[in-house]
């Protein structure tokens, strides 16, 4: 009964002297908590004989209820003289203007691709992805391109090392989107219609115009009527939407293993209209695709009949347009995560 008097008196001394909440807790701890002399002393009753047991425990039951009032009610007293100090101190200036939380942007590559994607979607394209790791059958041989073929050196080739009994090297990070193509006609009969954006890679040194990651498109179309004409159309098509309705194109052959005949395509410079600038390298054209009527042997290839069927592809590069609505002048800024590089679009 002493040593609780004794408790009492400490505590309540102790309390009283507290003058913030950070030296209340330890407080609490020492007096109320599990290892308290408090609590030791209650667990202690047990030994007492029942008469004892009884008065002490009142006792003590007593001495804890007054402990625990103390220390609600000088948490409440400090917490009041604590956010009077924080009102006095600091006010509150509500007419400070509010602090921006900035927006997320897509990636001006994303942003690109979709509006590409929706063009040829208006007419009619399906849109399709396809894998990155791919075998050397769909980016070379199902394409015209055979082992040994000398149009294999157009694509600098990331080749993965898999076992093999014979030591060929079957599979590659795609160089360009074109396995697509033969993918998509081994699954279905045509008509077919289809657009494949996503990403290349090249085993290159880098520099303002050339990554070893970037992003393609790839349009294919097969049908019974399908001619040159339905190419040159969706082209010129696709190019005023995405770079205006005055835009003139330009055709010129060019060779590509698994299109006869091949084609790239050229619009007029946006900077100077034609009339030869710094953008264009002063021949008022800028080349953006690769194209053709698709070759009867990749046709072959996946038992459709070259007889019966026609059709056109195209590929492009997609961060060579942003570079040239933007006059952005690296393609490397395009993926070294520069926020001040991307938070402009
Ligand atoms: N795959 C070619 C490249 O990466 C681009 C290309 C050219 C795609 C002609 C085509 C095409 O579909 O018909 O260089």
């Amino acid at each position: 009964m002493e040593r609780l008097e004794e408790l009492k008196t400490e505590a309540a001394q102790e309390l009283e002297a507290i003058s913030n909440l950070k030296e209340l807790e330890p407080w609490q701890v020492r007096y109320l908590g599990r290892k308290s002399a408090l609590t030791q002393l209650l667990r202690g009753l047990a030994a007492l004989p029942l008469e004892e047991r009884k008065a002490v425990g009142a006792a003590a039951n007593q001495v804890k209820a007054a402990l625990e009032a103390g220390w609600k009610r000088k948490e409440a007293a400090l917490k009041e003289i604590e956010l009077a100090g924080l009102l006095g101190a600091k006010p509150t200036d509500v007419t400070l203007p509010g602090r921006p939380v900035s927006l997320g942007r897509l990636h001006p590559t994303t942003q690109t691709l979709r509006q590409i994607c929706g063009i040829f979607a208006g007419m009619g394209f399906q849109v399709v992805e396809g894998p990155e790791v791919e075998w050397d059958y769909y980016n070379f041989e199902a394409l015209n391109i055979p082992q040994g073929h000398p149009a294999r050196d157009m694509w600098a080739t990331f080749w993965i090392d898999v076992e093999t009994e014979g030591g060929e090297r079957p599979m590659l990070l795609r160089t360009h989107t074109s396995p697509m193509q033969i993918r998509i006609m081994e699954k279905t009969r045509p008509p077919v219609r289809v657009v494949v954006p996503g990403k290349v890679y090249r085993y290159e040194a880098t520099d303002v115009t050339h990554e070893a990651m970037f992003y393609q498109i790839e349009g294919l179309a097969v049908d019974k009527t399908i001619t040159m004409a339905d190419l040159k159309g969706v082209l010129l098509e696709f190019a005023r939407h995405l770079f205006g309705q005055e835009r003139r194109v330009r055709f010129r052959c060019d060779y590509f293993p698994f299109v006869e005949p091949g084609m790239e395509m050229a619009i007029d410079c946006l900077m100077c209209q034609g009339a030869g600038c710094r953008l264009c390298g002063h021949t008022g054209w800028i080349e953006i695709l690769g194209a053709g009527m698709v070759h009867p042997e990749v046709l072959r290839r996946v038992d459709y009949d070259p007889e019966i069927y026609t059709g056109f592809a195209f590929g492009m590069g997609i961060e060579r347009i942003p570079m040239l609505r933007y006059g952005i002048d690296d393609i490397r800024l395009f993926y070294s995560n520069d926020l001040r590089f991307l938070r402009q679009f």
